[in-house]
């Protein structure tokens, strides 16, 4: 079996950081959620790996690499621009050939596995099989209807009355039959190819559907509170190990990582919490479900449940929380005027103060 990633969605709904980089690479507990995806595809038993990339291909080859550092072969496959999830089957025939393959969304993160549901696919054989997951909402997802015996009798992309509670997740399995389905099938409303029409094509035509239920964690990572929410899960297993300096005056509590290089000095770090390489802590008090990337300074803040990228800067602010902080941003007070609010601010960036 061979694996198709997406990666080549523009992430407008996780703007600011999507206008300089992809969101597949936004670090979930310091990780591109794109390594978190490979490291799924990897416990599946899969090393043939196609990737579709957009115009951020740069950056995720430069990130991700040709997959030896995951045990993986990578394929990089161009998309001019996102024209819909059975776009990318269609660009991937040759890579594809006649194998079965997963097809698995970039930005979602599945920790709990879907080896099991790998193995079912493997051992039935259906043409297609979908993994739903029970959702409070569904409207913004593709919903599936079941019958009993869990095949699929009508899937519906972003339904404005759902008839059922079981949104498409992100992963996939399907034979070649999906190739004749998206030579078949128009594009939607919103102009792209659908993956949701595509295998309903498959259903139409009377072939075996089948959708199992994924129990475990699950999240689309498209928005801000889905990547902060996201972190805070992945840090629950956090292993503590302390590779960096944290003096004596620090306090370490709970699961906390300081990785290679960084200084902890005269601060408070509450677990789960990681300190990337690099990174300098002063005087500050960090965490919990907080991960701090590679060769940031914080000094004199206090920040939890918040994600600060590589080079990031915050200088004596308290009471940051629930925040996201760009790659090498600076938050402190204003040179010489340390009474002013001196913003400069990107586009479609948001900032709540307290009033
Ligand atoms: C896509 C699929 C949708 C699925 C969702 C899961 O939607 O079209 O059926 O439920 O991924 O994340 P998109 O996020 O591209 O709008």
């Amino acid at each position: 079996m061979k694996a198709l990633v997406l990666s080549g969605g523009s992430g407008t709904r996780l703007r600011p950081f999507s206008h300089s980089m992809p969101k597949q690479l936004m670090p979930i507990a310091n990780k591109p959620v794109l390594e978190h995806v490979l490291d799924g595809v990897g416990a599946l038993g899969i090393t043939d790996v196609g990737i579709i990339v957009g115009d951020r291909a740069a950056q995720i080859i430069a990130a991700i690499g040709d997959g030896s550092r995951f045990g993986l072969v990578i394929t990089y496959i161009h998309q001019d621009e996102p024209r819909g999830l059975a776009h990318c089957v269609l660009l991937a025939r040759e890579f594809l050939a006649d194998d079965d393959f997963v097809m698995y969304l970039g930005d979602n993160i599945l920790p709990d596995g879907v080896e099991d549901i790998a193995r079912d696919f493997t051992e039935k054989r259906p043409a297609a099989q979908v993994v739903v997951h029970k959702v409070a909402d569904p409207r913004s997802f593709g919903v599936a209807e079941l019958d009993r015996d869990g095949r699929v009798e009508r899937l519906v992309e972003k339904p404005e009355h759902p008839r059922s509670d079981l949104a498409l997740i992100g992963v996939y399995f399907f034979t070649p039959a999906i190739h004749q389905a998206v030579d078949a099938i128009s594009p939607s409303g919103r102009g792209e190819l659908e993956i949701t029409d595509a295998v309903q094509w498959l259903v139409t035509q009377g072939v075996q559907v089948i959708a199992t239920e994924y129990s475990g964690y699950w999240k689309d990572t498209g928005r801000v509170d889905d990547v902060l929410e996201c972190n805070r899960k992945l840090l629950e297993g956090l292993v503590p190990s302390v590779r960096g300096h944290v003096d004596d005056a620090s306090v370490l509590i709970g699961p906390v990582v300081v990785e290679e290089g960084a200084r902890v000095i005269g601060s408070r770090i509450v677990g789960p919490a990681i300190i990337g390489a690099g990174t300098s802590v002063e005087h500050s008090r960090i965490g919990p479900n907080t991960s701090i990337g590679k060769d940031c300074v914080l000094r004199d803040t206090h920040v939890d449940s918040s994600i600060a990228l590589d080079g990031a800067t915050v200088t004596g602010v308290r009471g940051l929380h629930s925040s996201v902080i760009g790659r090498n941003a600076s938050i402190g007070p204003a040179e010489g005027h340390p009474s002013h609010h001196r913003l400069v601010v990107g586009d479609h960036t948001r900032i709540e103060v307290p009033v």
